[in-house]
Parts: C-alpha cells; structure tokens; sequence
C-alpha cells in the first residue's frame, strides 16, 4: 500500500493505492488563500502541515496505514517558502499565482540576459527567483534573515522527515534549475543573491530521499515510511494518467488551467511564454502553457452568485444555451501563457438587461477554453503538438465543458477514470515506483507496468457544428484583452 499526497492551492488530497496501483481511498482538507493586496496571493505553511495531519487521520479512519510500504507528494508549483537557519518559516508562502513580482522579472532579465537561456524559461511573477529578488528588495529583514527555500511539497517533506529536498519537475520551476544537466546552476542562483547553500538536494521524483522522522511518525500514527521526492503538481498529475512518454499530453482543469505534453529533451520557447521543465521521470522533460484561473473562475463567479459550481452546471444544461453573446476573460490572477501579464483583468463583455446567470456561466466555460487555446497554439509553436489530450482537475467533471473545450481546441480529448485525483495518485504511483526501484527493480520496466493510462470513461470528439462561431468569439477575446490592456496598470 502507497499514500501520495497533494498539496492543492484550495486542498490538500491523500490519495492511498494498492499494491498493485489500484485506488484504495482518497480523502481531502481545505485550504485558504489570503490575498492582502491585488495580485498577492499567500499561504500560510502551517496550514499544510495541519492538512496534511487531518488528511492522514481521515485515511486512518477508513485504511489500516500501518501496512503503508512508502510515501510520495506532489504540490502547488513555484511557491516560496523561507526559512531561517534554524528551519523556521519567516513569512507566508507566496504562491504560483501571486503577480507582485513583474518588476523584479524586468529587471532580472535585464541585468542577466543569459538567464532565459541557462534556465530555459521566461522570467515570470510567480516563478520562485523573481518573489526572492521582490523580498530583498522589500522586506530585507526577511531577506537577511533567509537560510533556505524550499517549495510548497518540500516544505512538507521537511516536516515529515527533518530532510531538505526537491525533485527536478518542481525545481525547475523555480528558475534556479538547468533543466538539460537537471542540477542546480550557480549563475541562475546568484543572480538573486542565493547559493546551493539555500537549496535542498535535487533528486528524481522516483528517488526515495529518506524516511518519516521519528517526531512526525510518532505523531502521525505511521510507521517510519520512506519517503520519494515527488513531483510539482503538474508533473505528478501526468504520472498519474499515464502521460510520460513523448508525444502523449494532457489538460488539467484545476485552480489553474494547464496544457502539457512530454518530450525526449529539452524544448524551450520562452518567447512564447512556452513553460519548459523536467518530467517527474529520469531522461523526460515537459512543455506547458498555463493559464492562471480556470476552474477557479467558475468557483470564483459561483461565489459571487451565492450559488455552487454544481448548481451553475446544472442550470446552464437545463437552460440548453449553446451559444452567448457574453465573452469572458478568465485574467482574474493575471496571466501567463500567452501574455505574461500579471495585471490583465477578468472581463465580462456584452451584458444587456436580459443577461442571465447560464450565459455568463456559458461564457466562463467558453474563456477558459479560448485560454487553452491560446496554450496549443504557444505549444505548436514550440513544436510540441500532440493528437489528443487526457483530462484531469475538478473541472474535468463536467461533460458540457469537456466537449467545450474538445471543440474550441479542435482536438480529441479523453476522460479517464481517476482523472480527479490525477496528481495525487501521480504521487502514490511515484512512491510505488520509488520503493521497488529501491528493491532492485529497473525504473523503465517499472515505468511501464505502473504508470499506464486509466480506462477512458468518455471520448470527446470536436464535432465542428459551432467552428464559426467560435472562431469569430475567439478572435474577440483576443481582440478585448489587447483594448482593454492596461485597465489596471
Ligand atoms: C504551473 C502553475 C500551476 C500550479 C498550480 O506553472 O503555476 O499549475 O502548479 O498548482
């Protein structure tokens, strides 16, 4: 038995699988994102060690865990999480999808021009070098005071087992990383003022980093599990449906919206705002487009209406609207891929006194599809096309956006059994791996028997009946983001 565990944005999931990769049980804990400024967004690392110790009882309620053989994580990327030179936390986690950063990207780029080159990647707010550079320059007593960074799912790690560590898909996210040697670079630390000194070790996600302390054992009600360095979110989702060799790639639905694909080396396109990491796998690497608020606009438009996402869903289907004048911008944290734009705004256009809740819904659904379309093409142009796409996340549920987004992408797309716990159950399969690797068993060979796509639950073919009219709304979307650039600088 494994237990892979997932530090979300708004949970934190246990997800316990069988010898034999079968889900046994899943059990999940909120978390909250405060937000003290616009485009700030922070946690508090305390709260995931508290998740983290109700999700494990949860689970203790319904598995005996004692028959655990290893424990893998997997996590919210980019994070950064500071600690003092005793392993204290010195401020809130700034997350992935905080944009305070912009002028500290500026600037770097400007005065390390080869940065792109050495960390393959734009600098982004949001990446983990440019909110160090935006600490020193802001808060220097925190600054000062700085030890060690480590990552939301280190973190958690730490605490686990008194160990610094990381994995390549999740360093390489922090622009510290060269993701061709997979080790940290010198001249990519120094440039925000940091040595190795402040980073954890880098191992493969499927790299068992060393056991449960005995403190967190005792408290946790666990045996002293081995524990593997996991994976960011991203890349343990894919391990978790199966997407590890190139060519296969897939759309995650969560707080964020993703479009990844695997590749056989290293292939950036920064310019294009192309995300260009490490796989969670040894010799694999990955491309991304990311879109900063896909599901959670739905949630964030379902709060505001006092209303669930089911109950939106439910009455957009019965309403049968197939098509809206409303356009909607998902830019409620800025955005990434492609405008690298931390102060773009969420817009709704085309309101009129007859407007309703299913049509704003409709075009919530339809935004966040044209924010994925605006990641294929990033994608293509990096050379990195595939012919269909899996589908994980919380969104993934809904049939209605699936086929929303099969059509605007003009691409098939599979739902997959599992496709809701994707990186959660990427992390348990990584510790399944990580346990026998450490048996003597060979990591392809493993590869192959465990990480194998689930069973599609449904096929999502573009069907073109709506080509026109999504194309000429798309082009509006495009078109209002470029009007309406600068609303908020
Ligand atoms: C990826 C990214 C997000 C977070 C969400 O670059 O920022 O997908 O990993 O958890």
């Amino acid at each position: 038995m494994y237990l892979g565990l997932d530090l979300g944005t708004s949970g934190l999931k246990g997800v316990v699988i069988d010898d034999d990769g079968n889900v046994l049980a899943q059990e999940s804990v909120s978390l909250v994102v405060t937000s003290p400024h616009a485009t700030w967004s922070e946690q508090d690392p305390e709260s995931w060690w508290q998740a983290c110790i109700d999700v494990i009882q949860q689970l203790q309620q319904r598995l005996d865990l004692s028959k655990l053989k290893a424990l893998g994580l997997s996590g919210q990327m980019h994070g950064a999480t500071l600690l003092n030179k005793q392993g204290e936390v010195l401020r809130p986690c700034i997350l992935w999808n905080d944009g305070r950063s912009q002028a500290q990207c500026a600037s770097l780029m400007a005065q390390f021009p080869e940065l792109i080159e050495r960390s393959g990647n734009l600098a982004m707010p949001g990446f983990t070098a440019p909110k160090i550079r935006w600490v020193q320059e802001n808060e220097p007593e925190i600054f000062d005071q700085l030890a060690f960074v480590l990552l939301p799912k280190d973190y958690l790690a730490y605490r686990l087992t008194g160990l610094m560590s990381s994995d390549c898909s999740d360093a390489a996210g922090t622009l510290w990383l060269n993701p061709q040697t997979r080790q940290w670079d010198d001249t990519l630390l120094a440039a925000t003022g940091l040595t190795q000194a402040h980073m954890p070790i880098v191992y493969e996600g499927c790299d068992l980093i060393g056991v449960l302390s005995d403190s967190a054992a005792k408290l946790l009600g666990l045996p002293q599990l081995p524990l593997v360095a996991g994976a960011g979110d991203n890349a343990a989702g894919a391990v978790g449906m199966g997407i590890t060799n190139p060519g296969q790639g897939f759309i995650s639905l969560g707080t964020s919206g993703v479009y990844f694909t695997v590749s056989e080396s290293h292939k950036a396109n920064p310019l294009n705002t192309v995300h260009a990491f490490c796989h969670a796998l040894p010799n694999r690497w990955h491309q991304m487009g990311v879109t900063l608020s896909a599901a959670n606009s739905l949630s964030w438009f379902a709060k505001l209406v006092d209303k669930s996402v089911a109950e939106l869903l439910d009455a957009l289907e019965d309403s049968e609207l197939t098509q809206t004048n409303v356009l909607f911008l998902p830019y409620l944290s800025g955005e990434r891929t492609p405008h690298n734009d931390p102060l773009a705004n969420g817009q709704f256009v085309g309101l009129t006194n007859t407007t309703n809740t299913p049509a704003m819904t409709l075009a919530i659904l339809e935004g966040v599809a044209f924010s994925l379309l605006d990641c294929q093409n990033a994608l293509d142009s990096a050379g990195s096309y595939v012919d269909e796409l899996s589908l994980i996340g919380g969104g993934a549920r809904s049939a209605m956006w699936r086929q929303i987004i099969a059509n605007v992408l003009n691409k098939r797309l599979i739902y997959r059994d599992g496709g809701d716990v994707g990186p959660g159950l990427g992390a348990a399969r990584l510790a399944l791996l990580g346990e026998q690797q450490s048996q003597g068993k060979e990591i392809e060979a493993l590869i192959a028997e465990y990480c194998t796509l689930p069973e599609v639950l449904e096929v999502h073919e573009p069907n073109g009946v709506q080509a026109s009219y999504y194309e000429h709304k798309y082009a509006l979307y495009q078109a209002v983001y470029q009007a309406t650039k600068g609303l908020n600088d």
